[in-house]
C-alpha cells in the first residue's frame, strides 16, 4: 500500500507543488542585492532600483510582457555588460543562459531573418532564428541586444512586439517564442556625451530617467513607442578610482581562481602599479590584461609547485614573488 493512501494523495501533491512553484517564484531582494554588488562595482544607484523592481515584476502571477525591459546606457567599461551578466546567473543560475547579439551586425534587412527565421518557401527557412529558437528550448533568460542604435528598422519592429507583447513569431515554422519569462536589456552609446552631462547635473534617478528620454526622443535616436516600452534606463557613472581598486582586487582574486591558487594577500605596491599604468586608457577592460600580465606568471610558478594559497610580496630587488601561506587545519 502506498503509505500516502492514508490521505488525499493528489490533493497533497498538489499542495507541495503549488508551494514549490510559490517558492520559485519570489526573489529574497537583499540577497540579490548582494549578489549583484559582489560582481559589480561603484553602480549602487542602479543595483539598488534595479533589484526593487524586477522583485516586483517577477513576484507577478501573470504577465503580459517581459519581466523586464530596460535600457543600460553610460560610457564603455562601466559595468554594463557585467550586471547583465550578473542578473543572469543570480536569477537563471548560469550566466549562460544570456543571450547576446550585436546589432551592429543587424544592421541590414536580412537581420530580421537572422533573428525570427526564413519565411516557408525560401532557402533555410527550417533552422529557425538565432532569437527564437534559443526561446523554445529555454524562455528562462535575460536577452541582451547591444548598440540597439545601430539595428535595421525592421529588427525595431522585432524589439516593438517582443517588449511589448513579450511574444514573437518565427518564420518558417510559425512558432510563437515566449519573453515573458525574459529579461530583456538593450545597451545604447546614441548621445553618450550629452547623457553623461546630464548625469553629473542629476542625481535623482527618476529624473535622469526621464531627462534621458527627452534627449533620445529630440535626437530622433528611437522612434517614441520605442522609448516607451523601456521600463526603467539607468545611466552608468565613470568609475572613480576607489571603484577601480575594488575591480582590481576582484581581477586578481579572478586571476587566481583562474590557477586554482587563492591569493590571501597582495602587496599594496603591486596592485597601485596595475592601476596607474591602467589609468592612462581608463578602461576597466585594461586591468584585466593588466592583471594577466603582471600576475600570470607567478599564479602559473604557485600552481606548478602546488601552492593553494600564497601571498604576493615584494623581494629585496621590488620585484614580485610569491610565498606560500600555510592554511590551518
Ligand atoms: N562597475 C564595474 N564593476 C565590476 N567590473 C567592472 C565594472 N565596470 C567594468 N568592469 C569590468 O571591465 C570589463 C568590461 O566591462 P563591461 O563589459 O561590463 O563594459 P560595458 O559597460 O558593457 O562596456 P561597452 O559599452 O563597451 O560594452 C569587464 O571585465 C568587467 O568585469
Ligand atoms: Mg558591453
Amino acid at each position: 500500500m502506498d503509505p500516502l493512501d492514508i490521505t488525499n494523495k493528489d490533493r497533497l501533491l498538489e499542495m507541495l507543488a503549488q508551494r514549490r512553484k510559490g517558492q520559485a517564484r519570489l526573489i529574497d531582494e537583499r540577497e540579490m542585492n548582494a549578489a549583484l554588488k559582489q560582481r559589480v562595482q561603484g553602480q549602487d544607484h542602479i543595483v539598488n532600483d534595479l533589484c526593487r523592481f524586477i522583485r516586483l515584476q517577477w513576484g507577478k502571477e501573470q504577465r503580459s510582457k517581459p519581466i523586464a525591459n530596460l535600457l543600460f546606457v553610460g560610457p564603455p567599461a562601466t559595468g554594463k555588460t557585467e550586471l547583465a551578466k550578473a542578473i543572469t546567473e543570480y536569477l537563471f543560475d548560469d550566466e549562460k543562459q544570456m543571450l547576446r547579439f550585436d546589432c551592429s551586425e543587424f544592421s541590414g534587412a536580412e537581420g530580421k531573418t537572422r533573428l525570427i527565421g526564413t519565411p516557408t518557401g525560401y532557402v533555410g527557412a527550417g533552422q529557425g532564428g538565432q532569437l527564437t529558437r534559443p526561446m523554445f528550448s529555454n524562455p528562462r533568460r535575460l536577452v541582451l541586444f547591444d548598440e540597439i542604435e545601430k539595428a535595421y528598422a525592421g529588427v525595431f519592429d522585432l524589439l516593438l512586439s517582443l517588449m511589448g507583447e513579450g511574444r514573437l513569431t518565427e518564420q518558417g515554422s510559425g512558432k510563437v517564442a515566449d519573453f515573458t519569462q525574459a529579461i530583456i536589456v538593450l545597451t545604447s552609446n546614441a548621445e553618450n556625451e550629452t547623457i553623461g552631462r546630464l548625469a553629473e547635473q542629476i542625481d535623482d534617478p527618476v529624473e535622469l530617467d526621464s531627462a534621458v528620454r527627452s534627449v533620445l526622443k529630440e535626437a530622433g535616436t528611437f522612434r517614441p513607442e520605442i522609448i516607451s516600452r523601456f521600463d526603467h534606463i539607468y545611466v552608468f557613472k565613470p568609475l572613480d578610482e576607489a571603484t577601480r581598486a575594488r575591480i582590481a582586487g576582484i581581477k586578481i582574486a579572478r586571476a587566481g581562481a583562474e590557477y586554482g591558487v587563492t591569493i590571501e594577500h597582495i602587496a599594496p605596491e603591486i596592485v597601485f602599479d596595475i592601476l596607474t599604468v591602467g589609468e592612462e586608457a581608463q578602461d576597466a577592460r585594461e586591468l584585466v590584461r593588466l592583471v594577466d600580465s603582471k600576475l600570470g606568471e607567478l599564479l602559473l610558478q604557485a600552481r606548478e609547485r602546488g601552492y593553494e594559497s600564497i601571498s604576493i610580496t615584494l623581494d629585496e630587488g621590488g620585484k614580485p614573488q610569491i610565498v606560500p601561506v600555510e592554511r590551518q587545519a
